[in-house]
């Protein structure tokens, strides 16, 4: 066993990311070069959507994607408030309101009935849904692709958890109008910052590729005023410096090539969690599980009287336990904006009340896995007892 400390996420690099990364570092681009292009592919390919858009964070890929879809001012995009708080940021930096409504106890996810009762009563246009697959569970997008019909709005999976997920043959990717991907280093694969969107429409990617790139664009046909030379660019409409560089384009391309192996690591890793705590299971809520399960988190529910001190005790053990996390609408920038309160969204309160996120990484060993599963029970038991 590694008598190191153990985080809840960590990267995995070998010797051919760090071979790929000195390559672009010796060659000619930087960034705007061909290393971002190869890793585009790569993840079109890997997901089997028509287009892949980068970015240099997964919540600047979400802020694109809000862009292509149109939000603006006073428009309410739908979110859960069990995620992080750039699921929901990225609607409020194009002026719309975010609308949450609660989770469902099985999936953790965004509750499709409830988020219909929400759409129906929110009094102004819902441009987006945006459920996010939470610890990498990808939630059934089939209700919310009606819903999002129905109301007319556009359906953004935020797959920051999910990358590598399947439902059914289906990879992650393929299912909502537009799939945002991150890639910190916690996520399935790094580019240490860096996200990406992918999509079947060619409107919604030439959208963010502007965006992404001050709002500019150069090749005539996209031109409103006359083009004037091969020399002319203009910018169109506002944007932003949000492009990944070829160096971290590089190590993206690389690590991609490895993604089956990390999901399938971080599913057995689930897998021995899962055994390890089976005799626990009166005081531990295990995940829920799924076939297409991408494992980003192995978050645990324990009641919430005991979490602080079980928290502490295995954080004084050498394990980096996190809670994911406060929900967004109890942040006091959403309070204090939006006018939310405890209580408005009793299940993600609740839930998050008792949430450990416990660690899951590539390359967690076994022994590592059975050491923080034995700390935590006996934690849970002298605590409960108490
Ligand atoms: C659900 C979710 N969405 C979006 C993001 C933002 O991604 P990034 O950290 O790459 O900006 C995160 C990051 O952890 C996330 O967990």
């Amino acid at each position: 066993m590694s008598m190191r400390y153990l985080p809840y996420g960590h990267q995995s690099i070998n010797e051919d990311d760090i071979k790929a990364v000195v390559e672009v570092l010796k060659g000619e681009w930087l960034t705007t070069g061909p290393a971002v292009e190869r890793f585009e592919s790569a993840a079109a390919e890997y997901t089997g959507a028509s287009y892949a858009v980068s970015f240099s964070s997964g919540t600047a890929a979400l802020h694109g994607a809000m862009y292509a879809a149109g939000v603006s001012e006073g428009d309410f995009v739908l979110v859960p408030p069990l995620t992080f708080a750039a699921t929901s940021n990225s609607a409020i930096y194009c002026g719309a309101r975010p609308l949450f409504a609660d989770i469902s106890e099985e999936s953790l996810c965004l509750d499709p009935t409830l988020s219909e009762e929400v759409c129906a009563n929110a009094g102004a246009p819902v441009k987006v849904l945006a459920p996010v697959s939470f610890a990498g569970y990808p939630v059934d997008l089939k209700p919310f692709k009606e819903l999002a019909q129905r109301v007319g709005a556009v359906l953004i999976e935020d797959a920051a958890h999910a990358f590598g997920g399947r439902r059914g043959e289906m990879r992650v990717g393929r299912e909502a109008d537009m799939t945002v991907l991150s890639f910190h280093p916690v996520k399935h694969i790094t580019t240490a910052e860096g996200g990406m969107v992918v999509t079947d429409s060619e409107r919604f990617a030439e959208r963010m590729r502007r965006f992404r790139s001050h709002g500019i664009v150069k090749s005539p046909r996209q031109f409103v005023r006359p083009y004037d030379g091969p020399w002319d660019n203009d910018m169109i409409d506002i944007g932003y410096n949000y492009r990944l560089s070829d160096v971290a384009s590089a190590l993206g391309a690389s690590q991609i090539e490895r993604i089956e192996r990390f999901i399938s690591r971080r599913k057995e890793i689930a897998a021995l969690y899962r055994k390890a705590l089976s005799h626990a299971a009166k005081d531990v809520k295990l995940p829920p599980d799924h076939p297409g399960h991408a494992y980003h988190l192995f978050p645990i529910w324990v009641s919430p009287q005991i979490r602080r001190p079980v928290f502490e005790a295995l954080r004084s053990d050498g394990i980096g336990v996190q809670v994911h996390y406060v929900p967004v609408h109890l942040h006091t920038y959403y309070r204090e904006r939006f006018g939310f309160a405890p209580g408005d969204f009793p299940k993600a309160e609740e839930y998050s009340a008792g949430e450990i996120s416990l660690p899951i990484y590539t390359d967690m060993e076994d022994e590592d896995v059975l050491f923080v599963a034995d700390k935590l029970s006996n934690a849970v038991e002298k605590h409960a007892k108490a």
